[in-house]
């Protein structure tokens, strides 16, 4: 039976309604299913969004339910389940509890929709995205971490910002976990095609960067609980390109199997994403420094996967 496509996302909070919201409105599913324990609020969540669709002419029909058995046939699950930061905390703070919770989800997305491309959102990221890997005994092609979009979005923002012209047209990239040890790369950003490093001085690329490492953190201090809306677009992102099969380059958290020198860990590298999610890993040539950068950022997950080992969250 032909069918259209169909994305599941667990975890209805800010991040997950609002991908809802803003991948209904873009019209790429014939279904979209939001599970949640929180089941009434979950199912508000989901009316409120499909009344939304029906004025932009949206074909995509959602549904909201306790029962991970509604998830089956999807084509990509994105994962939001967890706790979020509040102000003071950093990511790594949320490890045991939400190591625990992706645990538990992922045996029921492994269970109902086993060959879904699982996009990981709940944070410490790269360890989340690790944890999933191992508790799925999935496939390094078949889980992706989304961070590495929402990361270089802040730095393309905090550049234009500083430039004053070129909105819109900045690129920039970002390597390296989704934590404050993440990888900003001046040499690889660009504003329609002008070198970053031609157009602002080391000093005010050294503030970018320190700007973007603390993107997240400074929106909590804001609003008291994490971003949604960068966040949001950035799977959007991700979603589309597994749906279209688009074979776009993104930066992702992705397993490492000898990639930049490292195996068996999750770091953020430029991928290719296609319908079998991550379709290649690219290896920048990075230069001595940025590989200092990335040995300290691969170190800090390092760091956290060995508090779960600890904690036999990898025991068999
Ligand atoms: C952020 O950086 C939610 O970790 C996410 O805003």
């Amino acid at each position: 039976m032909l069918r259209g496509k169909k994305v599941s996302i667990i975890g209805t909070g800010n991040v997950g309604a609002t991908v809802c919201y803003w991948l209904s409105m873009r019209k790429k599913c014939r279904e979209i299913v939001m599970i949640d324990r929180h089941g009434v609020v979950a199912h508000g969540k989901a009316l409120d969004i499909l009344q939304a669709t029906s004025p932009e002419g949206s074909h995509t029909q959602i549904y909201n339910s306790t029962d991970y058995a509604m998830i089956e046939d999807s084509d990509v699950v994105v994962v939001t389940a967890g706790a979020t930061r509040k102000p003071g905390m950093s990511r790594d703070d949320l490890l045991l509890l939400n190591a625990t919770i992706t645990q538990q989800v992922i045996h029921e997305v492994r269970k109902y929709a086993p060959n879904a491309i699982v996009i990981m959102v709940s944070n410490p990221l790269d360890a989340m995205t690790y944890v999933a890997i191992k508790a799925g005994c999935y496939p390094k092609n078949q889980v992706i971490g989304m961070a590495g979009i929402l990361d270089s979005s802040r730095m393309e923002t905090f550049i234009s910002q500083k430039l004053g012209f070129g909105y819109g047209q900045v690129t920039a990239s970002v390597i390296g976990g989704h934590g404050d040890d993440m990888v900003p790369l001046p040499r690889y950003s660009s504003v329609n095609g002008v070198a970053l490093t031609d157009l602002l001085s080391d000093e005010e690329i050294k503030e970018i960067i320190e700007l973007t490492r603390q993107g997240g953190a400074e929106i909590v201090g804001y609003m008291g609980t994490s971003a949604y809306y960068a966040p949001a677009n950035s799977i959007v992102k991700m979603i589309e390109a597994v749906l279209n099969d688009s074979r776009a380059i993104f930066p992702c958290a992705v397993l490492l199997e000898g990639k930049y020198g490292y195996n068996n860990t999750v770091n953020g590298v430029p991928v290719v994403l296609g319908a079998n999610g991550v379709e290649k890993v690219l290896e920048l040539p990075l230069n001595l420094e940025e590989q200092q950068q990335f040995a300290k950022s691969v170190n800090s997950v390092e760091n956290l996967l060995d508090t779960l080992r600890k904690n036999n969250f990898f025991a068999s």
